[in-house]
C-alpha cells in the first residue's frame, strides 16, 4: 500500500524521486522520505504527503543513486521515525519496503540479543540491521541481502542501497516491483507512472526475483539464486494520460473520462471474447470475485447474468472467498475483477482457486499486474491510468466488459455493444445537464451524518456502490440497501430530513416508489434518479434508462454527487484519508 521509487544513472536522484513519490502518492500518503546516496547516505523523511515539496526547500546535494518511499502506516504509528527508508545501525545500509513482515518479531529479537538496537516501530527495519548483521559475517551485500529476503515471512516489495557501492538491489514477494530501463539508467517502482516520463522500456518481476544494478543489470531467482531473462515490455500509456489536464482533481478528470473509457473497455479482441464467453457456457460454477468497488461491479453483473444469459454466477467477496472451497472443481470458472491487479486479498482467492485447478480469467486494467500473470486468460480494461484513489472509470469499464461477456454468452455480442454504446454517449449528458444542480444538492447535504442510498435489482447494487463513493471521500456515514429490506431494519433511522437517494428503474418502479413514499411519510428527503420526474422527489436527477446497460449511467451523479461533497466538506477527493490505491497487504 505504499509507494516505492529508486534511481541510479547519470540524472540527479532526487528530482527522478521527488517527482516519482509525487505520482505514487496515490499508494499512501501518511508520510514520505529519500535516501541519497554519495560518500554516505543522506535520509530525509516528512510527515504528511508530499504535495508541492520542491527540491529547493529539500535543499539536497545531488547524487547518482537514490531510493524514496510514501507511507500508508501498516507497523507503528505515523511518526518521522517511522517513514521510510530505515538504516542500518551503521547507516551504511538504506531500504525503503511496502509489504508486511509476518516473522518481523522473531527476525528483531534475534537481532537485538546480539545487541542490535532498533530506532523504529516498523516491520521494515529489520531488513537493514539484517543486511548489515550478515555483511559483519563476511556476505557480501548481494549475498546478505539474498539471504534476509528468504528468511522472511510475509509481502515484500523493497530496494536497498549501501554506502560504499554503486549498486542497488530491489525484488518483490507479493507486492508490486517494476523495472524501467533506459541507456545506463535504471529506475525501479511500485508503479509505472512514477517512472512513465523516462522510459516505456519496463520489465515485470514476478514474486521472488530479485534485481542487482551496479555495472550491469541482473535478475535473479531468490529461491534458488539460478540467473533469468526476463522480456522486456514497451508501455502504451502517455504521461499526459498519468496527468490531471486541466481538471482541478484526478477524481473529475476521471469521471469525465468515462464517454470514453466505457466505449475503450469492450474494445476487445473477438477471439478473445468467444474463448472467454465459451468457458463461461461450459464452466461448472461461476465465480465472480472482487474487493471493494471491483465488487460491487461484480454483484451488478451476476444479475445482468441472470437476466441475459438464465446462468447462476456467484458474486463473492475476494476476503471471503476461502468459504467457497469446497464447491472449486477444475470445471470451475474464476472472473476476477481488479484495477489494479494487486488486491492481496483477490490475489489469495486467485491462488486458492488455482490450487484448485480452475480456470482464472481476470478483467485488469494494469498490464503486467500480478493478477494477469496468475490468469488464464486477461481482459483488460483500456482505461488508461486510474489515479485517484477512488475507482470511478474502472467501475464503469468492468461493468461494460461484464455486460459484453452477459449478451457475449448469450450469443446477442452486437447487441451489447450498441447498448454500451448508448451509454457511453448519455454520460457526458447526463453530467451537463445535472452539474449545477449537482452542485447545489451537494451544499444542501454537506452537513448530514447520514445518507441512504437504495435500489432494487441492477440498481441495488448501484445503491452499494454509490454509498461506497460517498463514504470514501466525502467522510460522511452513506449506506447502500436493496429497496425491499428497508421495512427490515433500516427504516428506524428514517427521521425528518434524512436524506435518501432513490435509483429508478423500469423494472422496478412500482415497487422502490412504494419504498420511496414510505421513507417519505418518515421525513425523509427524497433524491430521485430516475428518466422521469416524480411528485414524490424532492430533488431530481435525471438519467437515461438503458435497461441492463443502466447501471453504467446511473452511477455518474453520484460520483459526481460525491466528489462535490468533498469539495463542500474541504475533502481531498484525489487522497482520501485512511485510504490507499490498491491494498497489497491482506
Ligand atoms: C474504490 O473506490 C476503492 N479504491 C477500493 O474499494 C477498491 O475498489 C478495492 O480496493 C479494489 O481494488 P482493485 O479494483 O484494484 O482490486
Amino acid at each position: 500500500m505504499c509507494g516505492i521509487i529508486a534511481y541510479k544513472g547519470n540524472r540527479n536522484a532526487n528530482e527522478v524521486i521527488i517527482k516519482g513519490l509525487k505520482r505514487l502518492e496515490y499508494r499512501g500518503y501518511d508520510s514520505w522520505g529519500i535516501g541519497i546516496k554519495n560518500h554516505e547516505i543522506k535520509i530525509t523523511k516528512k510527515l504528511g504527503k508530499i504535495g508541492a515539496v520542491s527540491l529547493k526547500d529539500l535543499n539536497l546535494e545531488n547524487a547518482n543513486i537514490g531510493i524514496g518511499h510514501t507511507r500508508w502506516a501498516t507497523h507503528g504509528s505515523v511518526t518521522e521515525e517511522n517513514a521510510h527508508p530505515h538504516l542500518s545501525k551503521d547507516k551504511k545500509i538504506a531500504v525503503v519496503h511496502n509489504g508486511i513482515i509476518e516473522n518481523y518479531q522473531q527476525l528483531k529479537k534475534f537481532l537485538q540479543q546480539i545487541g542490535i538496537e532498533f530506532k523504529s516501530e516498523t516491520d521494515t527495519e529489520v531488513i537493514p540491521q539484517y543486511i548489515s548483521y550478515l555483511i559483519k559475517q563476511g556476505k557480501t551485500f548481494e549475498q546478505a541481502t539474498k539471504e534476509t529476503l528468504n528468511k522472511i515471512e510475509g509481502s515484500f516489495a523493497i530496494v536497498a542501497i549501501k554506502q560504499d557501492e554503486n549498486t542497488m538491489i530491489g525484488a518483490r514477494r507479493g507486492s508490486p516491483l517494476v523495472l524501467g530501463t533506459n541507456e545506463n539508467e535504471f529506475f525501479l517502482a511500485s508503479d509505472v507512472p512514477a517512472f512513465l516520463e523516462y522510459t516505456k522500456d519496463v520489465v515485470y518481476l514476478d514474486d521472488d526475483e530479485i534485481v542487482v544494478i551496479n555495472n550491469n543489470l541482473k535478475i535473479f531467482n531468490l529461491k534458488d539464486n539460478t540467473e533469468l531473462k526476463k522480456p522486456k515490455e514497451l508501455i502504451n500509456w502517455t504521461l499526459e494520460q498519468a496527468q490531471k489536464e486541466n481538471y482541478p482533481h484526478y477524481m473529475l478528470k476521471e469521471i469525465n473520462e468515462q464517454k470514453f473509457t466505457v466505449k475503450n473497455a469492450i474494445e476487445q479482441p473477438p477471439e478473445l471474447i468467444q474463448k472467454v464467453t465459451k468457458m463461461i457456457k461450459e464452466s461448472f460454477g461461476v465465480f465472480f470475485v472482487g474487493c471493494g468497488t471491483s465488487y460491487h461491479a461484480c454483484v451488478s453483473s451476476s444479475y445482468t447474468f441472470a437476466h441475459i444469459t438464465k446462468k447462476h454466477v456467484n458474486a463473492v467477496l475476494a476476503s471471503e472467498f476461502r468459504n467457497y472451497e469446497n464447491f472449486l472443481t477444475d470445471q470451475t470458472l474464476i472472473i476476477a475483477v481488479s484495477q489494479s491487479g494487486e488486491t492481496a486479498d483477490l490475489l489469495d482467492a486467485v491462488k486458492t482457486a488455482k490450487r484448485k485447478n480452475c480456470k482464472i480469467v481476470s478483467i485488469c486494467n494494469v498490464v503486467g499486474s500480478t493478477l494477469t500473470r496468475l490468469a488464464d486468460e486477461n481482459i483488460m480494461m483500456n482505461s488508461g491510468p486510474e489515479i485517484c484513489v477512488l475507482s470511478t472509470k474502472t467501475y464503469t469499464a468492468q461493468l461494460a466488459v461484464l455486460l459484453l461477456l452477459a449478451y457475449g454468452s448469450a450469443d446477442r455480442l452486437d447487441y451489447a455493444k450498441e447498448k454500451i454504446q448508448q451509454a457511453s454517449v448519455a454520460i457526458p449528458k447526463i453530467i451537463d445537464n445535472n452539474l449545477e444542480k449537482l452542485k447545489e444538492l451537494a451544499k444542501k447535504l454537506k452537513d448530514h451524518k447520514s445518507i441512504f442510498l437504495l435500489g432494487r435489482d441492477l440498481a441495488y447494487p448501484s445503491a452499494l456502490e454509490g454509498a461506497l463513493k460517498i463514504k470514501e471521500v466525502s467522510y460522511i456515514h452513506a449506506e447502500g440497501f436493496a429497496g425491499g429490506e428497508l421495512k427490515h431494519g433500516t427504516i428506524a433511522l428514517i427521521e425528518k430530513g434524512t436524506p435518501v437517494i432513490v435509483f429508478i428503474t423500469k423494472w422496478t418502479k412500482q415497487l422502490i416508489l412504494s419504498n420511496a413514499t414510505e421513507v417519505k411519510s418518515r421525513g425523509a428527503y427524497i433524491v430521485g434518479t430516475n428518466a422521469e420526474e416524480n411528485e414524490l422527489y424532492d430533488f431530481f436527477i435525471k438519467t437515461p434508462e438503458l435497461g441492463n446497460a443502466n447501471p453504467i449511467v446511473m452511477i455518474i451523479p453520484i460520483q459526481i454527487l460525491a466528489y462535490y461533497l468533498a469539495i463542500e466538506r474541504g475533502c481531498d477527493p484525489d487522497k482520501p484519508r485512511n485510504l490507499a490505491k490498491s491494498v497489497t497487504v491482506k
